[in-house]
């Protein structure tokens, strides 16, 4: 077989067989084949699509070139969620603690922030002492004390995807959806769990500004799941503006303590329940899905899930009394309001622009090296659908640094749009594909 050859053949829109695919991603793996080859055979991957089967085995390769959890000493179901990615998106550390308390296994191999959407790890390590580097033996003694776990994905998780979308990430091909199912479904996989809930966000903010793209890619993602005899299914969600008010590391951990304790913002409190629920109904721990919402509402009800998040955090090192004292956290030394130009509705907040002035402050990174820093971002005042009048806030920008601070606050009010009359208002809940 000669690399050269299955360049060609996937540029001319053929099918590549099982074979071939293992030949390239090894190789690949191994060093064999340059990143000159690799990065040719993604961008004919990127114009001419691929077969589902095509995806499946390219999903395996990447799965089979690292470490495969096994969980299968645990008891129970172990049914993971993952996120596409959105600004403001902390419902991991909602829908974990709610899961975990009705009894399923919940095993959260999680990321950093790249660009301008926030990363659960990030969140996670903006509490004093928290550790997400665990060793394989600590990760599975926390999962089984106390039925989740929050790490960072080791370098032995499928290797082929780290070097893949490194090189994607440098040719300009990383939007492609059969290359984005692909390395998703090979990281998940590869966390030993019997299902998935995956969170396929749509909008401003999101990866997949179109749903038709969304619905492509979690079709894709949910057959490949089910190629591999596993529960899948994906729900569409609303991303064309932020979650919840907060966006920036700590203060997405003063919300999620406060959603925890049942005063959080209506959309996080209602997605974070409807995504727990759908774990709970896939782990087998309720016969209907209207039985687990009801479960799963209960739970954040009763205040079980937030005695549940604060034994994870100690159990992961962390200060639990930063969910109750929020000076515990890191703190931003400075504030900038941000006050409409006019009276009337918010009809739009563009999230991408939120996220990218949050990443100005210093919340995220635009390169994996690039430190973040924990204290500082933005809180929205105001959502899609509220009245504001001239003058009222749309939100505050909290810094450490006033270096960026007036072009984040320029990107901020330009993501803002106010009109004389009230938007329709919108689901978050799109579509289920299962
Ligand atoms: N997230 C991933 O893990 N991989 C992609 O290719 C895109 C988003």
């Amino acid at each position: 077989m000669r690399t050269v050859d299955l360049i060609r053949k996937k540029r001319d829109g053929d099918e590549l067989t099982t074979q071939e695919i293992e030949f390239l991603v090894q190789n690949y793996t191994r060093g064999v084949i340059p990143d000159y080859q690799m990065a040719a055979f993604l961008m004919a991957v990127y114009y001419s699509n691929m077969s589902e089967n095509e995806v499946t085995s390219l999903t395996l390769a990447m799965l089979n070139s690292g470490q495969r959890l096994d969980l299968s000493d645990l008891d129970g179901a172990k049914v993971a969620k993952h996120s596409t990615g959105g600004v403001g998106d902390k419902t991991s550390l909602i829908l974990g603690p709610i899961a975990a308390a009705a009894g399923v296994v919940v095993p959260k191999i999680t990321g950093r922030g790249l660009g301008y959407t926030g990363g659960t790890l990030d969140k996670l390590e903006s509490i004093p002492g928290f550790r997400t580097n665990l060793s394989i033996d600590e990760f599975r003694a926390v999962l089984k004390q106390h039925n989740l776990c929050f790490a960072g994905a080791s370098s032995q998780i499928a290797p082929a995807d780290k070097k893949m979308y490194a090189l994607r990430d440098s040719t300009a091909s990383v939007e492609s959806i059969p290359l984005i199912a692909a390395s998703i479904m090979s990281k998940k996989l590869a966390e030993g769990i019997d299902g998935l809930v995956l969170d396929v966000k749509v909008g401003s903010g999101a990866f997949m500004k179109k749903r038709t793209e969304a619905r492509k890619l979690a079709q894709l993602m949910v057959a490949i799941g089910r190629k591999m005899s596993k529960r899948v299914q994906a729900v569409l969600t609303d991303m064309d503006q932020p979650l919840g008010y907060a966006v920036g590391n700590a203060l997405e951990i003063m919300e999620v303590s406060q959603t925890l304790q049942n005063q959080g913002p209506a959309d996080l409190t209602q997605l974070s329940v409807e995504l727990a629920a759908r774990m709970i109904h896939l782990a087998n721990r309720s016969q209907a899905l209207e039985a687990a919402r009801e479960q799963a509402a209960q739970i954040l009800a009763s205040g079980e899930a937030f005695n549940k998040f604060q034994q994870v955090i100690a159990a992961q090192g962390g200060n639990p009394e930063v969910l109750n004292q929020f000076e515990l956290l890191p703190n931003a030394t400075g504030a900038r309001e941000i006050l409409s130009p006019r009276a009337g509705y918010v009809t739009r907040i563009n999230a991408e622009d939120i996220g990218l002035a949050a990443g100005l402050l210093g919340a995220s990174r635009d390169t994996m090296e690039r430190q973040i820093d924990p204290a500082v971002g933005i809180i929205l005042e105001r959502k899609v659908g509220d009245r504001v009048p001239a003058g009222g806030r749309l939100c505050t920008l909290y810094h450490t640094d006033e270096t960026h601070v007036d072009e984040a606050a320029q990107l901020v009010e330009d993501a803002f749009h106010i009109s004389a009359t009230a938007p329709e208002p919108r689901e978050l809940v799109l579509e289920v594909i299962q």
